[in-house]
């Protein structure tokens, strides 16, 4: 079963690629409301309305000459096989946000899953991106931003391997704390 991470990790990806230097991403455990919800938002170059009506059909789109990936309609899958669903809006210019809604005790529904890897691997990327990273599990909120943390390392790039020693641990304590009483 695919971890959901590896969802986000793609569409953080399409992003990058889009050009963005603004990246949201916003998971919400709400287990009152039985939901699970997944945002990823940014400033990239974004999608024609024409090209965002192919790019959550696959049966349309494969059987076309222009190469459409996969990222997007398995994400869209994921959700809507666990009572979800998925939406996705789109600015020529401006930017895209992509939310998907999963019922959280669904069966089907593959675990959140390495979520500090993730992270770490979007802020290795070669690109010079910020990323807004909000996380609330019930009513435990953890946030964190790129923004800050250049400021707090100074001269030290990301990328630096005791920066990443550094932001491993403290993402990880982070998450523990997010999950004590409750949660995955
Ligand atoms: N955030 C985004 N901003 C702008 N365009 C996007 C964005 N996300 C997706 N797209 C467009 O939609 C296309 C399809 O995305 P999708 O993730 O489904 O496949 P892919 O990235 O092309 O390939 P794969 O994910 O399978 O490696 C992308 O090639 C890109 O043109
Ligand atoms: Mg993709």
């Amino acid at each position: 079963m695919r971890e959901l991470s590896l969802h986000i990790l793609d569409a953080v990806q399409n992003s990058i690629e889009a050009d963005a230097n603004r990246i949201y991403v916003k998971i919400r455990e709400d287990f009152g409301r039985d939901k699970l919800i997944i945002e990823i938002e940014d400033n990239g170059k974004g999608m024609t309305p024409e090209f965002l009506k192919e790019v959550l059909d696959p049966f349309k789109t494969t059987r076309k000459t222009r190469h459409v990936g996969l990222g997007l309609p398995l994400f869209s899958a994921a959700a809507k096989n666990c009572n979800g669903d998925f939406k996705i809006t789109s600015k020529k210019d401006k930017g895209t946000k992509i939310t998907a809604t999963f019922q959280y005790s669904h069966i089907d529904r593959a675990p959140l899953g390495d979520i500090v890897s993730t992270i770490l691997a979007i802020l290795c990327s070669d690109k010079e991106i910020d990323l807004f990273y909000h996380h609330q599990v019930d009513n435990k909120k953890f946030e964190f931003n790129t923004q800050k943390l250049k400021k707090i390392l100074g001269n030290i790039p990301l990328a630096n391997i005791n920066a990443i020693k550094w932001l491993k641990s403290y993402l990880k304590y982070n998450f523990k704390e997010l999950y004590k009483n409750g949660g995955v």
